[in-house]
């Protein structure tokens, strides 16, 4: 398939030095806001990068479920492959691809797992069909069929009939603990605007333009 004609140019907005936060957490929040307000299907989704034991890259989508200056929270299994991953190897990057506001963010960090107490409270928050469906997958492994999980999960409805759907012990969540930022604009003739945000001891960041 040849693809050589999909070109955009990008003249939506320059990102420069002076409108930008000093904090990446409060950009990312103003740009997260701005993300709502375009009306994008799951601004939130973000492709998770992880490395395994060989030095393996793999990425997938993940929900970030909320944020704060100590990270960036999703929630998955921990029999997964990216949690086998992250076991060996805590370091992630992260990606918001906000492609209608010719935008990306990049995230680099470290994830730690969130405290059994904290992913509990979020899985009591989550619809009885998603509870559900976490006790019916052990993420990542082999399923012989369709059918077997749809048996599975009306096996367990009958289950919990009447009952609160109690988090499984294999289930849970990352915080993902950042230590580097890259805000990206698109812009004209492919002269983008890249501003990265590095950590630096003291908890301080450092803002630096990068060529596009
Ligand atoms: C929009 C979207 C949101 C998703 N959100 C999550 C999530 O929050 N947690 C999760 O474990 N998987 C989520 N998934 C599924 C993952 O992309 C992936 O298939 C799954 O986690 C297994 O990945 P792994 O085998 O690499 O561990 C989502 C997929 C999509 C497309």
């Amino acid at each position: 398939m040849d693809l050589k004609n999909y070109r955009r140019e990008y003249k939506l907005e320059v990102l420069t030095e002076d409108a930008v936060d000093l904090n990446p957490f409060l950009q990312f929040t103003k740009w997260f806001e701005e993300a709502k307000k375009y009306d994008l299907l799951e601004p939130n989704a973000m492709t998770l990068s992880t490395v395994d034991e060989d030095g393996q890259p793999s990425s997938r989508t993940v929900l970030l479920k909320y944020f704060d200056e100590t990270g960036f929270v999703f929630f998955t299994n921990h029999g997964s492959k990216k949690a086998g991953d992250i076991q060996v190897n805590p370091k992630v990057a992260v990606l918001f691809p906000w492609l209608a506001l010719q935008r990306q963010v990049r995230i680099s960090g470290v994830a730690e797992k969130v405290s059994f107490l904290e992913a509990s409270k979020y899985f009591a928050s989550r619809p009885r069909g998603s509870q559900l469906g976490a006790w019916v997958s052990d993420q990542s492994q082999v399923v012989s069929s369709r059918q077997l999980l749809q048996d599975k999960f009306k096996q367990l409805k009958d289950r919990f009939l009447g009952k609160d759907v109690p988090m499984p012990k294999i289930w849970g969540g990352y915080r993902i603990i950042p230590n580097r930022f890259e805000f990206w604009q698109g812009g004209e003739n492919r002269i983008h605007d890249r501003l990265q945000y590095n950590l630096q001891e003291k908890k301080e960041w450092t803002i630096s333009r990068l060529m596009p």
